[in-house]
């Protein structure tokens, strides 16, 4: 509707009569490889004569015949006959033409005529671009360490065509320029760089040159490793504020970082010389006993090729070592206390597990019974006491599996000691068993008696008479 209805017709009959002539826009091809330019003009009617084909390359403003077909007559290339330019087919509705191998001097536009009756000449434009890959490279440069914008590394992609683009990425404070320079053979070189205030926290640090071009599938990253050479960093370390008189191996160590790696340490005191008592260890300052000559001020210098740090370390030697004394004996202190509260806990704990492992007595009853069949629960260490017997004297519990050697203190009874040891062996076999030594009759029911009789002849089946006071 806005749009004219002339303007409408017009770039319709341009659209077909372009079409008449099959060419593509554009071609593209590597310098070396083939290029293959097309150019068809189907045959749509028997009325439509070709009498000439004709390729013509635009050069500065003007159009320089390329490659002339003309019936009965040989194809002819004028602007190049060495025979890098032919036909594809001599024929007159296929102009196809082949360039191999490619120059960077063949790019440009290419015009493919064919003189036609009654139509006139039509034709096809084509244009060839000629890429080449380039060739990468990054580097970073040895930069020393200041206040002032330089450049830390340089990124190349030379010899591309077109010409390629070229980021940077990193964390770093910093920013970036290229510049392009045209080759001789038309390919563009282009060289970015990568410019910060040189820090020392910089060197080391990795960035990334991203170069992206044509011919690339995917852009190319190269890693760089920025190198600032920076004055040593120092550090030292070793003094705990507890330098006393008579103290042992008291050592300072000179700490240094830097580019390039410091090598060289040296000592000194305000005054100049190092006090007789104190070996220097290359970056390590030595005092095998500490005495008032060390009661001053070390100073370390540590050279790298771009210069020189010192650092200072104030010694004061205490007549005593007040702070080690304390810490110390709050540390023994600890210890002993803790040594002493594990040993009643472990007291305490096997008590209550002896305890535990005693049945419960009965409360005031003088006869409590227990029978303990095979390798049942370990059964208690028990006492029998017998009111009426003709001593007062309560039996030695043979120690069971679970207490092997375990005496029970006041219970023993020296006397019955051997018998008992040799029953309590046997029986141990069986399981950890009591075996007590009773006086029949007084207080227990002599069934159990028996039983016991029986159980110390099988070893399978044990009954015992336990009596708890
Ligand atoms: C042109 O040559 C190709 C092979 O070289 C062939 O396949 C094709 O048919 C030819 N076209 C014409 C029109 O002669
Ligand atoms: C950097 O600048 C500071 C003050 O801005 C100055 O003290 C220092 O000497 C400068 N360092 C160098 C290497 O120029
Ligand atoms: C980047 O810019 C600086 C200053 O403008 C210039 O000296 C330098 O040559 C440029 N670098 C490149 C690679 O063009
Ligand atoms: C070390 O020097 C300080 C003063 O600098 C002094 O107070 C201290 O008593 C000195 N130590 C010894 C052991 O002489």
């Amino acid at each position: 509707m806005g749009v004219p209805r002339s303007f409408v017709f017009w770039s319709l009959l341009s659209v077909v009569l372009t079409q008449r002539v099959k060419v593509r826009n554009e071609v593209t091809g590597y310098v070396g490889d083939e290029a293959m330019l097309q150019c068809l003009f189907p045959a749509t009617s028997p009325d439509i004569k070709v009498s000439q084909v004709t390729w013509m390359k635009e050069m500065g403003g003007k159009k320089q015949n390329v490659a002339v077909y003309l019936p009965d007559h040989k194809p002819n290339f004028p602007l190049d006959n060495s025979g890098r330019i032919r036909f594809l087919n001599v024929s007159l509705q296929d102009a196809t033409l082949i360039i191999q191998p490619l120059r960077m001097s063949d790019e440009g536009t290419y015009v493919c005529e064919f003189a036609t009756y009654p139509h006139g000449n039509e034709d096809g434009i084509t244009t060839l671009s000629i890429l080449a890959r380039p060739t990468n490279t990054a580097e970073s440069r040895k930069v020393v360490v200041g206040n002032t914008t330089i450049p830390v590394a340089i990124c190349t992609s030379a010899n591309g065509k077109p010409p390629a683009h070229i980021k940077w990425l990193t964390t770093l404070p910093g920013s970036y320029n290229a510049s392009e320079v045209t080759n001789g053979d038309g390919t563009v070189t282009v060289t970015s760089q990568f410019n910060m205030v040189p820090t020392a926290v910089a060197d080391q640090q990795q960035i990334t040159c991203v170069i992206s071009q044509r011919t690339l599938a995917v852009p190319e990253n190269i890693p760089v490793t920025l190198s600032v050479l920076y004055p040593p960093q120092v550090t030292i370390d070793g003094y705990d504020d507890n330098w006393y008189m008579s103290r042992s191996e008291a050592v300072l160590r000179c700490t240094a970082k830097g580019n390039p790696k410091p090598t060289h340490y040296s000592w000194s005191t305000p005054s100049g010389p190092l006090p007789p008592t104190v070996q220097v260890q290359g970056d390590r300052l030595v005092v095998q006993s500490v005495d008032v000559a060390v009661n001053t001020t070390f100073i370390c210098h540590v050279t790298n090729s771009v210069g020189t740090t010192r650092v200072e370390q104030t010694v004061l030697v205490r007549e005593h070592p007040m702070r080690l004394q304390s810490s110390a004996g709050a540390v023994a202190g600890g210890l002993v206390g803790g040594i002493l509260a594990l040993a009643l806990l472990g007291a305490l704990v096997f008590f209550l597990l002896r305890r535990r492992r005693t049945r419960p007595p009965v409360k005031g009853a003088y006869d409590s019974s227990t029978r303990v069949f095979g390798n049942g629960a370990a059964p208690p260490p028990s006492l029998i006491y017998r009111p009426n017997s003709e001593l007062d004297r309560p039996l030695r519990a043979t120690p069971g599996e679970g207490a092997p050697g375990e005496q029970s203190g006041p219970y023993s009874y020296p006397g019955q000691r051997h018998e008992e040891e040799e029953e309590g062996e046997r029986l141990d076999e069986v399981g950890p068993i009591l075996q007590l030594s009773a006086h029949p009759g007084h207080g227990a029911p002599s069934g159990y008696e028996d039983d016991d009789m029986e159980s110390q002849h099988d070893g399978s089946i044990i009954s015992k008479t336990a009596v708890y006071v």
